[in-house]
């Protein structure tokens, strides 16, 4: 097959089963075409056929035959296009996965603009419209309506210089960034995971004889590691490597299993009885967890395990109780949150080679190359120092990366029993039904307050959902983040269902304590007759920061247009919602980053990752700050796991732990300069400048100084804010404020919005969000940060729900269509507030704000639905449905 991709013919020799997506990455080689959901919802394939943005996975291969192709390097560095430099500028992209697909969509959109209308600006609707065919789940939107924007009214047609904040934005933009679906090994084979059907089984016997007949096929392994027992669909059993996928696919249903099938239970409600079938029936010993730590100890009831929280809260519960009994001014509900899924663009995804016996390689999609070297040093009995991890370009985590998966397991054992490279990617399917999930919780918690809506007594009894794990602990965190003085009765349960493992997500277990608690805020203060600002300043009285945040949310001109009765007619209703947030700080006081200056320039070393966060301009910055060279010359040396001591992606910690480590280390590299520029180039009075050193004789700049000065390596570490034993999990002291608040960063967030009682959909119209986290690093990342968090927020509030067939088992959102996650149009008007005072004994003078900006919104959406209406969600994603019944209930 003959067709011209970017100009240059390629004969091509598609497979039968080949879309274009396949031929282009796989056969021309062009990588910057990303594959992600295969069933042309998210754009991110989209290439230009004959001008024409078509999403190529829809496209069978053969239908190319003489057709003109143009992917995203046909706009290379050296002739970059108008919108990618909108793109690069205006922060459209994180991780930059689904980049190629919406600059290709947005190149296409830019002529038919330009010769329609000019160089004119298309409207915020326009735009939606031209884009709606793609999704970033980073959700980069805010960057990507003004690139977009700003490309149609010419305002980068005459822009040369590079003008980007982020310093990898230029590979992103222009496909040239390699994540690990990218890697292609010398006889790479593809790897396929056969896994369990059943919820519930013992795997009596697997025949892989047929399979391993099967022309192509090179080797297949057990992945079950001695462990017969199958808790949930999806459980690997063994993997087939084979000469590519379609070859795996087939070997993969020729594998025969034969199955001791159990009674299964799948349902939550069902696993809360007593006489549901036990998932843990022979022991918790491998009960995995979706904590990011080890969880806590439980006592079971069946599948109901109880984290005895003893004296913490037990004494107190009795005291409390009475409290409820005998205020008038209880509140109680009980809340409910539905699963939600990760779905990074790039599916979970190992490639693997030995290259002997004891020496390994692997290329993953991970949050932590560092630990994950680790893991695998110890899971395969090699020395850590054999073992090679990299991940230079990861396409989005959100926690859901973390640790050694069962895709990385798995490519590693087929290398090794195939002998040859593995590469082994979860299809959307796979990534949507078993790679990690936020858990779903019932929660079912009471407050009750003294007249004044100063807090009594607080009650919260969560029941997380994490799947066959434990390790939930939203009443824990909520105990934790209470004000002093106040009685509390709280306890967390686990209750466990044969489906797949809940796993860590952007602040983990916090909106949904968030949702309930800030829910029964607004209730107290209703029947308190109060307002939502008044009662929260009760809360934490003297706390400085979180009074000048909440004078923040009363300076908001639509906070201040808030009716208290408002008018509840009509069939489209407006209403606005506050809640407020807190996170704890955490650092990884181990992190070490190595500065070197050569003649080549100043080099940064740490084994971290930039998972579309931005830890390169992060600590690019750092050198930027100090040393005035910019950020886009600093050599960036992260993403390999035998560099210094690098923190996770998780738990908001990469910033505050590179950023003045990566300072700290440069100023060392700085005194080297000046004492070599005085030595070797005779300057006198020497001292920092932007750039260079100024001196009795003027200025010189650095790259003279580089080019004399003997090479030189200054590493630093972090080390432990008031933790002198270097815990992971640290606290933060805020300013002046009491104890345990003060611990916390801090958030609020505001949500306007407008619910349409007919069709029961819910439209936000502005979402303004505040956090209180110290010095910000680099604005425009931490924007960046912010906005994802309110979209990422509003699909927790609005759309996402992992759901399952109860009967077997297996999971009923396993595309793109069934499980939604926001869209371009689902953007409302974000607008940011920092406060960046309060932390200035942490060093650096900033924390971290990943996860904070996401953990109140969906509790604002709640309060301003029930503003709009007078009817209270109850449960997440707030859907047209409850909607329109939770409305009916009201009129009856
Ligand atoms: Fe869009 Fe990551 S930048 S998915």
């Amino acid at each position: 097959m003959k067709t011209k991709i970017n100009g240059e013919l390629y004969d091509l020799d598609p497979h039968p089963l080949d879309t274009a997506v396949d031929v282009i990455r796989e056969q021309a080689g062009l990588t910057g075409t990303k594959m992600a959901c295969g069933g042309g919802i998210c754009g991110a394939c989209t290439v230009l056929v004959d001008g024409v943005p078509m999403a190529s996975c829809l496209m069978p291969a053969n239908h190319m035959e003489g057709k003109e192709v143009q992917t995203i390097e046909a706009h290379g560095p050296e002739n970059l296009h108008p919108v990618q430099r909108a793109f690069m500028a205006n922060e459209g992209l994180q991780c930059g996965f689904c980049t190629p697909g919406f600059v290709n969509e947005g190149i296409a959109f830019y002529d038919r603009w330009r010769a329609d209308h000019g160089k004119t600006r298309p409207s915020h609707h326009e735009i939606a419209l031209a884009m709606g065919g793609h999704l970033c789940r980073c959700a980069a939107y805010v960057g990507i309506f003004a690139a977009i924007g700003d490309a149609c009214e010419g305002q980068f047609d005459e822009v040369t210089e590079l003008i980007a904040p982020r310093v990898d934005a230029l590979e992103k933009v222009t496909g040239t960034a390699k994540y690990t679906v990218d890697t292609k090994w010398p006889d790479q084979l593809e790897g396929i995971i056969v896994r369990s059907a059943y919820p519930n089984a013992i795997v009596r016997s697997v025949d892989t004889s047929a399979a391993m007949a099967l022309d192509g096929v090179i080797a297949i392994a057990d992945l079950m590691e001695g462990n017969r027992r199958m808790r949930w669909v999806g459980q690997p059993i063994v993997g087939v490597a084979a000469i590519n996928h379609y070859t795996a696919t087939e070997a993969a249903k020729l594998v025969k299993i034969d199955y001791e099938v159990k009674p299964a239970v799948v349902d939550f409600d069902q696993a809360m009885d007593s006489s549901s079938p036990e998932v843990w029936d022979d022991g918790h010993d491998g009960m995995p967890t979706a904590a990011e730590g080890t969880s806590l100890p439980y006592r079971w009831t069946n599948n109901v395990g109880r984290i005895p929280m003893g004296l913490l809260t037990a004494r107190r519960a009795g005291r409390t109780n009475r409290q409820f009994e005998s205020n008038q001014t209880t509140v109680s509900k009980e809340f409910f949150n539905h699963q939600q899924v990760h779905t990074p663009l790039e599916p979970h995804t190992t490639v693997a080679r030995w290259h002997g016996p004891k020496s390994l390689e692997v290329q993953a999609s991970t949050q932590n190359i560092r630990f994950l070297r680790h893991e695998i040093s110890e899971h395969f009995d090699l020395d850590v120092e054999d073992v090679i991890v990299e991940a230079q370009y990861i396409g989005g985590g959100f926690g859901g990366k973390q640790g050694m998966y069962n895709e990385t397991k798995a490519a590693i054992t087929m290398a090794k029993e195939a002998d040859q490279p593995v590469r082994v990617i979860a299809s959307r399917g796979e990534d949507l039904s078993y790679c990690g999930l936020r858990p779903g919780a019932l929660i079912k918690a009471s407050l009750s307050s003294k007249p004044d809506g100063t807090p009594e007594a607080i009650r919260m009894h969560a029941y997380g959902n994490a799947g066959v794990a434990g390790g939930t602990a939203p009443a824990t965190m909520m105990w934790a983040m209470s004000p002093s003085g106040v009685s509390l009765d709280m306890q967390d349960y686990a209750v466990i269902t044969n489906t797949s493992q809940g796993t860590p997500f952007r602040g983990p277990d916090a909106p949904a304590q968030r949702w309930a608690i800030e829910q029964l805020i607004d209730e107290e203060a209703e029947k308190l007759r109060m307002d939502p600002v008044a009662i929260r300043r009760k809360w934490f009285p003297d706390h400085e920061i979180k009074n000048r945040l909440l004078d923040w949310v009363e300076s908001i001109p639509e906070w201040q247009g808030r009716m208290a009765n408002p008018d509840r007619t009509g069939r489209f209703r407006r209403g606005i919602g506050l809640a407020t947030a807190q996170w704890i700080l955490i650092h990884n006081p181990n992190t070490e980053v190595r500065v070197s200056s050569s003649p080549k320039g100043i080099t940064v070393s740490c084994s971290t990752q930039d998972i579309g966060n931005g830890t390169r301009t992060s600590i690019a910055k750092a050198i930027e700050d100090l040393m005035g060279i910019s950020r886009h010359d600093v050599i960036m040396d992260i993403g390999l796991a035998d560099r210094p001591n690098g923190p996770t992606a998780g738990g908001s910690q990469v910033t505050v732990s590179v950023y003045p480590t990566t300072y700290k280390a440069a100023e060392d590299v700085v005194a080297h300069l000046i004492k070599e520029a005085m030595a070797k180039l005779k300057l006198s009075n020497a001292k920092l400048g932007r750039g260079g050193l100024h001196h009795a004789n003027g200025f010189t700049a650095w790259n003279e100084i580089l080019a004399v000065a003997e090479p030189f390596s200054a590493t630093d570490i972090r080390g432990a804010e008031r933790n002198p034993l270097g815990f992971r999990f640290a606290m933060a002291s805020g300013e002046s404020a009491p104890a345990p608040a003060g611990r916390f960063n801090h958030g609020a967030v505001v949500t306007e919005l407008e619910v349409d009682t007919r069709l029961g959909k819910i439209r936000p119209i502005n979402v303004w969000t505040a956090a209180a986290v110290g010095k910000i690093f680099v604005r425009e990342l931490a924007d960046s940060q912010m906005y994802s968090g309110v979209i990422q927020g509003l699909g927790y509030a609005l759309y996402e729900q992992k759901q399952y067939d109860t009967q077997t088992g297996h999971t009923l959102s396993y595309n793109m269509n069934d499980y939604r996650i926001p869209g371009i149009g689902d953007t409302p008007n974000i607008h940011v507030h920092y406060d960046e005072k309060g932390f200035e004994e942490i060093r650096g003078k900033g924390i971290g704000l990943s996860e904070l900006a996401t953990l109140g919104v969906a509790a604002s959406v709640g309060n301003a639905v029930y503003h709009a209406t007078g009817w209270r969600p109850l449960s997440t994603p707030i859907t047209p449905h409850d909607v329109v019944t939770g409305l009916k209930t009201l009129k009856g």
